[in-house]
């Protein structure tokens, strides 16, 4: 067996126990509250792990992209999968019908009548049905409907459309008390108006264990939680021994005493901040703040450490958005107790169609 130290660098890891502990936790946390757990592939986008989720009680799993739909169907992942996208355009409605033939469940979203009108002349088309999820902007300012009415108004037009079939409300991500008031006041008027609404779906790592104080929800959509990172540790959701994601580097560099350079740069780490100070936690040195990255270059910043690597060290980063990470590599090792037990391709790296 290949011992992780053999590993060139820079090299993406998960730590395998931390994984499946995060597995675990997530399943248990929601099955606690009665909440389905449909994780989000698009962290990962590996089968394998996709399937360790199912495994480990998942109804079924969310992906972003149509692309990635197909890969984890054709690995026979799942029957039930939920894409969280406006799906607009005849090559795309195409695909996607082929792919609703294919699994007994299949839902989208959407957010405007544009892409209701465009699904249901593509399921004429095909002889397919379409479920669907309103999507609600509840406070993250993305996609989504602005209000309750709007949400129940577009609802009641879309239904109307031949094969168009209503399953409920979908949110990014669960937000307190934005997303239960906005919740509240739409299923009010689903209720009154005699529609059934069996699926309410919120999202979200860092709202992850907080999904119970959102009663209406069916089921969360959570991501990131299965490797954690810095952004995940920030909001305090994770710990970095949480983080199963390591990316593996060389220090290659010392051009001065209070720096140091890695092996790895944005194309690795990926320039994604998000709202951190740094692109990723050093984890042998934890006062090092990794400043700058350019494409195959990091710089560490070690005024603040006693000890300093030395050139050919090998230091372990967890990056601010594993999520991004994932999508920048041809392959993650699994690995155990300084061995390797698994290389897994990134079977839906570059799906973003
Ligand atoms: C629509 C949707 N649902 C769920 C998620 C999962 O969020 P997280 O990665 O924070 O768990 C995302 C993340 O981007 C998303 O866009």
């Amino acid at each position: 067996m290949t011992s992780v130290a053999d590993l060139d660098t820079p090299v993406v890891t998960v730590d395998l126990d931390i994984m499946r502990d995060n597995i675990r936790r997530v399943q248990a946390h929601l099955a606690r509250h009665s909440i389905g757990n449909r994780p989000h592939i698009k962290t990962h986008k590996i089968p394998a792990i996709g399937r360790m989720q199912m495994e480990a009680g998942a109804i079924g799993i969310t992906c972003q992209k149509l692309g990635e739909v197909e890969v984890f169907v054709n690995a026979g992942v799942t029957d039930d999968v939920l894409l969280t996208y406006n799906i607009l355009g005849r090559q795309k409605t195409d695909r996607l019908m082929a792919l609703i033939k294919r699994v007994r469940r299949l839902t989208v979203v959407l957010d405007n009548d544009v892409v209701g009108r465009e699904l249901s002349e593509a399921a004429g088309h095909a002889g397919a049905d379409v479920r669907f999820l309103v999507e609600c902007d509840t406070g993250f300012g993305r996609t989504g409907v602005q209000t309750p009415d709007e949400a129940f108004d577009l609802a009641r037009r879309v239904m109307r459309l031949p094969r168009m079939h209503f399953e409920g409300l979908m949110t990014f991500p669960n937000r307190d008390p934005n997303t239960r008031d906005f919740f509240e006041r739409a299923l009010a008027l689903f209720k009154q108006a005699g529609i059934p609404v069996p699926v309410v779906s919120g999202g979200g790592t860092p709202a992850l264990f907080t999904a119970q104080n959102f009663p209406m929800l069916t089921e969360h959509r959570a991501g990131t939680c299965v490797y954690n990172d810095a952004m995940v540790v920030s909001t305090g959701t994770a710990t970095w021994d949480n983080c199963a994601m390591r990316v593996r580097a060389t220090v290659v560099s010392r051009p001065t005493p209070t720096r140091a350079i890695l092996d790895a740069g944005s194309k690795v780490l990926t320039s994604d901040l998000y709202f951190m100070k740094g692109y990723g936690h050093v984890m042998e040195y934890p006062e090092a703040a990794v400043t700058g990255l350019s494409e195959e270059h990091g710089t560490v910043d070690l005024s603040a450490c006693a000890e300093r690597p030395k050139v050919g060290d090998i230091v372990h980063v967890v990056p601010n958005h594993c999520c991004v990470v994932t999508n920048m590599v041809d392959e993650v090792y699994g690995v155990r107790n300084g061995a390797v037990e698994v290389t897994w391709p990134v079977a839906a790296r570059g799906k973003v169609r």
